[in-house]
């Protein structure tokens, strides 16, 4: 098992070693039969910074912890190019069974009652990276949020994509971050 979440720098460890919210003071874990439980954890993929920007803003008004979702080769600008029918994204994005790999694979995600998974909107929908990580962590019975950034495109179509792929999935809220955020999206 692979366990590469931070904590976050706005909460802090009580002598009874529960995560309390810096911003406001509240317990943010519960404990069951001695094993603590925080409930809220950030996942995102961020290939130029402005959804990570958006995931720790979102981290520091909730008081969750946070887990960037990095794939195992980084994207160069070259990868990146929506212009180019032949470079790494537009051919990732072409290919409905492409996975590219990524390093957080069986993530212990026991503690978390509820994911949020963020990502850059790629022609229209999630970049391939979110399907590989939620193919190799177990996400069941999770709540999951899912957030995205985009050059304008809404978020809907993203996410009835992954609704029809991934059936199982709880998507329970859905939101853009354009603007600015709220504890509740
Ligand atoms: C390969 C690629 C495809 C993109 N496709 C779209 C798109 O279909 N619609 C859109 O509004 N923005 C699109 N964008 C823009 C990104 O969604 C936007 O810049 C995002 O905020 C980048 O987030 P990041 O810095 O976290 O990677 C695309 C960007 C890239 C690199």
């Amino acid at each position: 098992m692979v366990n590469q979440i931070g904590i976050n720098p706005s909460s802090q460890r009580t002598s009874q070693g529960k995560l309390m919210k810096g911003c406001r003071g509240w317990i943010m874990e519960k404990s069951y039969g001695g094993k603590i439980m925080a409930e809220k954890l950030i996942t995102y993929f961020s290939a130029s910074g402005v959804t990570e920007k958006k995931a720790k803003e979102l981290a520091a008004i909730t008081g969750a912890e946070i887990l960037q979702i990095e794939p195992e080769q980084p994207y160069t600008s070259a990868d990146l190019n929506w212009r180019d029918k032949k470079s790494r994204s537009s051919r990732e994005m072409q290919d409905d069974s492409s996975r590219p790999a990524i390093k957080n694979r069986n993530v212990d995600l026991s503690g978390y009652s509820s994911v949020y998974i963020g990502f850059p909107i790629w022609w229209g929908i999630a970049p391939k990276v979110i399907n590989t990580f939620i193919d190799e962590n177990d996400l069941k019975g999770k709540d999951i949020v899912i957030f995205a950034t985009s050059g304008g495109s809404g978020i809907s179509h993203a996410v009835n994509s992954l609704k029809a792929t991934y059936p199982e999935l709880r998507i329970v809220r859905s939101k853009l971050l354009s603007g600015r955020i709220t504890e509740d999206i």
